[in-house]
């Protein structure tokens, strides 16, 4: 595996597969990798000739400062596991790499980042499209892998795809989770022992609430899920949304769509866990 830190190694490395029409599968990081991630690069080395892995903790996405001053970095054992699994290139810029000049563009997202961490978060998902746009202008994958922890996210590039006219496929992958449920993430790693404890109890609490559909009505399951996990100890639920999974919009009743999909953000703590569920399959 080679290390890149220059957009233009990276550039001139991938030219000689790009030339010999070799397919190139991009699965874009912030680090801190985990089993989830590595089930990234599994999938993007069995579709792919090359695969590029980028470790970058972009600013532009985070709004709190405190959130990026703690996103965890750990570089030498990140390269140790994308080593073990395979990756051709570890693309490793420096935020003034990435960043030449700061970035002032403004995407028109749309309605599907207006809701749920888009609401919470102002300015997350354009500052997660400038980078992914940048990445896909240097990298030009042919395939680009994202998990489907961040449901929303993915709508959000798809979005962002379609308005810079990149010629790719998007490829989601699924939640990887802990034997009791919990969905692997990075910030996982952040929780004290009491609260790594109850953390699946969302991953319970969801999956529960998969069974009271769809007798239940939407609004019913809502408040039925937020009053069972803040019912446990240190959770408290930022948002619940029951969404059509299309557009990300939120639904009122199970028959405005075939794919429910509910999305949760659960504070445990000052870490900020998320998680979806599947009501219906597509
Ligand atoms: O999902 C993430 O880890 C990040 O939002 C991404 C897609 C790597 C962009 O920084």
């Amino acid at each position: 595996m080679e290390i890149i830190r220059k957009v233009d190694e990276l550039k001139s490395a991938l030219s000689a597969a790009k030339a010999a029409g070799k397919s190139v599968g991009l699965v874009p990081t912030m680090g801190a990798l985990h089993a989830g991630h590595v089930s990234l690069i599994d999938r993007a080395r069995s579709e792919n000739d090359v695969v590029v892995v980028s470790v970058f903790v972009n600013p532009t996405q985070f709004n709190n400062p405190e959130d990026l001053r703690t996103y965890p970095r750990t570089e030498e054992a990140d390269c140790a596991k994308l080593e073990a699994a395979g990756v051709d290139y570890a693309f490793i810029p420096t935020v003034e790499e990435m960043y030449p000049q700061p970035d002032t563009r403004v995407f028109d997202l749309g309605p599907v980042a207006d809701v749920m961490e888009g609401k919470m978060r102002p300015g997350h998902f354009n500052g997660v499209a400038q980078v992914v746009s940048k990445l896909f202008a240097m990298v030009e994958p042919t395939r680009a892998y994202f998990g489907e922890k961040d449901f929303q996210q993915i709508a959000v590039i798809r979005r962002m795809v379609e308005l810079e006219g990149f010629d790719l496929e998007i490829v989601p992958c699924p939640i990887k989770r802990e034997d009791d449920g919990l969905a692997l993430s990075s910030r996982n790693v952040r929780l004290n022992p009491e609260q790594r404890a109850i953390a699946p109890k969302i991953h319970k609490v969801l999956a529960e609430s998969v069974g009271w559909a769809p007798e239940a009505s939407v609004e019913t399951v809502k408040t039925r899920v937020v009053d069972d996990i803040n019912a446990y100890p240190g959770m408290e639920v930022e948002y619940y949304e029951i969404v059509n999974g299309y557009d990300m919009q939120p639904i009122s009743d199970w028959s405005e769509t075939d794919y429910a999909v509910g999305c949760v953000t659960v504070n445990v703590g000052d870490v900020r866990l998320i998680d979806n569920i599947k009501y219906t399959t597509k």
